[in-house]
């Protein structure tokens, strides 16, 4: 037998291969992953699609290149079925922003709220929820709710703002939580940008402030930005979210310039995932998820809720 080179990325891509057949396994990968780790997964996608890809899923094992939320979701929508997480320290700072008690304080501050709940959240904090969204979805999650019932929107304050904004609701109580990466991107370096180059398409997640949200031409969820640059008749864009997805898009537009909005709009955790990790985790069947059994019915119902809307 030959030793694995691993300062050799063609080895380790073989070696994947090989465990994945090995396995009968899948590779889901979120559109932040290392464009290492994209190039070698079956599926790279945005939270939502990566939820509905966990749930059709039919291989044996699911490896998650992702952070922590994301593999509980596939979990939850794959009891029977092992999730894999490469590296378990890659978690969501966001998503720890909310903690289940201060949740269900809230709740009884709030007794007829809906509780609607972005993904990036834990799945004790999903198991309070009424209802997920993602940031693709938020708006039409937003909007099956009877416009005379208030929302308490956890924990992404700036998309539960950017629907309230599009939807023109006054009754959502926003939950203040926020993500560091997308908080890092500020106004003035979309004008740096604008100013570079005057043609370009500024594109925006929605976790982003509402002063650079404001100067978008394009506010939508990592995989809507990527069929915006395919559809637009532009030439060149200003990607204004973790720089990651910069590589999914050349990847598919070749033709075009892509300019990502500044170098720290970086989320360490989804970095942690490495060609070698994925080995390790399927040579090893390590770093299953696992979901507590008195969580996970809640939780399970409040995403099912939201494949059912989107
Ligand atoms: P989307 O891929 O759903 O746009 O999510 C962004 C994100 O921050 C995931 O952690
Ligand atoms: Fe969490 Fe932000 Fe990283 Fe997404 S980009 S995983 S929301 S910290």
């Amino acid at each position: 037998m030959v030793a694995l080179d691993t300062g050799n990325p063609a080895d380790l891509v073989e070696r994947i291969g090989a465990l994945r057949r090995q396995r009968n396994a899948v590779i889901l990968a979120h559109n932040y992953q290392r464009p290492e780790v994209q190039d070698v997964a079956d599926i790279v996608g945005d939270s939502l699609a990566m939820a509905r890809e966990a749930a059709k899923v039919e291989a044996d094992v699911i490896v998650l290149c992702g952070v922590r939320f994301m593999a509980e979701t596939a979990k939850l929508l794959n009891p029977d079925r092992p999730v894999l997480m490469p590296d378990p320290n890659a978690g969501c700072p966001m998503a720890d922003m909310a903690a289940p008690r201060e949740v269900a304080d809230a709740k009884r501050r709030h007794p007829g709220a809906a509780v609607v709940t972005y993904v990036n959240s834990s799945a004790a904090v999903k198991a309070l929820s009424d209802i997920c969204c993602t940031s693709a979805n938020a708006v039409r999650v937003v909007e099956s709710i009877p416009a005379d019932r208030p929302i308490l929107f956890v924990p992404d304050a700036s998309l539960g703002e950017y629907a309230a904004d599009v939807t023109g609701r006054a009754n959502i109580i926003l939950w203040p939580g926020f993500c560091p990466t997308h908080h890092r991107i500020l106004a003035e370096h979309v004008e740096t940008r604008r100013a570079e180059y005057p043609d370009a398409e500024v594109l925006v997640h929605p976790e982003c402030t509402r002063d650079v949200r404001r100067m978008a031409d394009f506010i939508g969820s990592t995989s809507q930005i990527i069929r915006r640059v395919a559809e637009s008749p532009k030439r060149t864009f200003v990607i204004a979210t973790e720089f990651g997805v910069c590589h999914t898009i050349r990847r598919a537009n070749p033709d075009k310039q892509i300019i990502q909005i500044s170098s720290l709009a970086d989320c360490p955790n989804m970095k942690l995932n490495t060609l070698e990790k994925i080995v390790w985790s399927l040579e090893d069947m390590r770093h299953e998820v696992r979901v507590p059994a008195d969580v996970a019915e809640g939780a399970r119902r409040a995403i099912e809720r939201m494949l059912a809307v989107s």
